[in-house]
């Protein structure tokens, strides 16, 4: 057992011997609700955000930009008030900023502090320091701040010291990756530069940031062509604070969505999901493969729209999974190749390259995970072929989850639905984006058990 997994909490999941059944709310989207926390502390006045994601990740990101001088309040459960600096006006932090294991969080707030001129010391645990930090690095440093390690080493991981300029540069870039994350940091550090900072982007990402900088008020259009989305932001804007209501995470909900697939006969009602055309990729490929997934009330909030999901179990097919439908997936890749491993036929997904730097390896995770539990499958740089079992998964094996919450929540999904119970080798780190996942799926009749408990 490696040292990471000395207080480790394994859980597993069986088969369950009903279907699964009954109404749930998703909790609040992870990208909007640290979103909500940093425009909030960047902005004048109170921002008043209801349904929060109250998970590990966000609340690292709200105690960030408490200690950067914003007042970051809950007010009762799932609602907070920030009460922002206003313009430029965030501080330097007194202790090192402990990100844990959120890439969005470090990389945005490492963004909002160039833009504001805050420098500090960004720490996470051993899988964020772990992850490439090169890639908001490279623009930052071309806006004007320096980041050293005390240590003289490798400058593209964590721990790392920013020393922020003064006052950013204003910047024209073309992301080499397609990363909202990247996009959102230059977006946050060009709030602080005189003129406009414009990225381009040939994939488009998730666009929560420019649809959250509209409300917050700031100057930011975007423009779709053939060759992708420009954005350009107006910089040294004036953000006001306003009201959210955090959509249901489509990423959470894609978990008790594809158990509602996988196990015989169930029906299971989702309500309050957000979605945003840059994140229905699952979706798409779900109904490629014959599910059906009903929509229903169709509704705008803070800027995004919701609806309510009615899955009914199906039998799937294998499909071949399109490189470029990546960003609109990227995070549920773990959760489609377990409904891969039940279908009928070959799958073959491509395009996978940013899996590898996400909290683990995800591609090697989830070849291991599902080798380790009978399912065959080919791992290649980019790509992986499952070889669905047609609804006979054999289970029976330990997966390691390498500190990944959705490596741990995959496999417990594949786990209701396998011959034999599946075990994870720790479900610790389930509650930095879903906190009330073991609740949620136990109240549609899942079998899960973490050990000890
Ligand atoms: C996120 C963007 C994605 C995603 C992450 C959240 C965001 O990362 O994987 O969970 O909130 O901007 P990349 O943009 O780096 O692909």
């Amino acid at each position: 057992m490696t040292a990471s997994l000395e207080n480790a909490k394994p859980a597993s999941a069986s088969a369950a011997t009903t279907p699964l059944a009954g109404e749930v709310v998703i909790p609040g989207d992870k990208s909007i609700s640290h979103r909500s926390f940093i425009l909030g502390a960047l902005a004048s006045g109170t921002t008043h955000i209801h349904h929060l994601l109250e998970g590990d990740d966000v609340l690292a990101t709200g105690r960030a930009m408490a200690a950067m001088g914003a007042k970051v309040e809950q007010t009762q459960v799932g609602h907070w008030q920030v009460t922002g600096v206003g313009n430029g006006g965030l501080t330097n932090p007194e202790s090192a900023l402990d990100f844990g294991n959120a890439g969005t969080g470090v990389r945005l707030v490492m963004g909002a502090m160039v833009g504001a001129g805050a420098s500090g010391h960004c720490i996470g645990d051993a899988s964020l320091s772990k992850r490439p930090m090169g890639r908001v690095i490279d623009p930052l440093t071309q806006m004007g701040a320096v980041f050293r390690k005390p240590d003289g080493s490798d400058t593209d991981k964590l721990p790392l010291q920013l020393d922020a300029p003064a006052r950013a540069l204003p910047l024209a870039y073309e992301l080499p990756v397609p990363s909202a994350q990247v996009k959102s940091a230059i977006l946050l550090a060009g709030l602080g530069a005189p003129g406009q900072t414009i990225v381009r982007e040939s994939h488009p990402t998730r666009d929560h940031t420019e649809r959250m900088l509209k409300l917050f008020g700031a100057d930011i259009e975007s423009h779709t062509d053939a060759n992708g989305v420009e954005i350009r932001l107006t910089g040294e804007a004036r953000l006001t604070g306003t009201e959210i209501i955090v959509p249901g995470d489509p990423s959470s909900a894609a978990f008790p969505l594809v158990a509602a697939l996988l196990v015989p006969q169930s029906k299971v009602t989702i309500n309050n999901v957000m979605v945003n055309p840059h994140r229905n990729g699952l979706w798409t490929c779900l109904e490629e493969m014959g599910a059906q997934i009903e929509r229903k009330n169709q509704r705008e909030a803070a800027g995004e729209t919701v609806a309510d999901f009615t899955i009914h179990a199906t039998s799937l097919n294998a499909i071949d999974v399109p490189a470029h439908r990546a960003p609109s997936m990227i995070d549920e890749y773990p959760i489609l190749a377990m409904a891969a491993a039940t279908a009928r036929g070959t799958t073959h997904l491509t395009g996978l390259g940013e899996l590898r730097v996400k909290e683990s390896d995800r591609l090697s995770a989830v070849v291991a995970g599902l080798r380790a539990n009978g399912v065959e499958v080919e791992e290649f740089d980019d790509a992986m072929k499952i070889h669905g079992c047609d609804g006979q998964v054999p289970g029976g094996g330990v997966v390691e989850t390498h500190l990944d919450h959705r490596i741990a929540m995959s496999f417990l999904v594949l786990g209701l639905a396998a011959q034999k119970p599946i075990t994870v080798d720790d479900t610790r780190m389930i509650a930095t984006s879903f906190p009330a996942f073991f609740d949620l799926m136990r109240a549609l009749n899942a079998h899960m058990e973490i050990a000890g408990s």
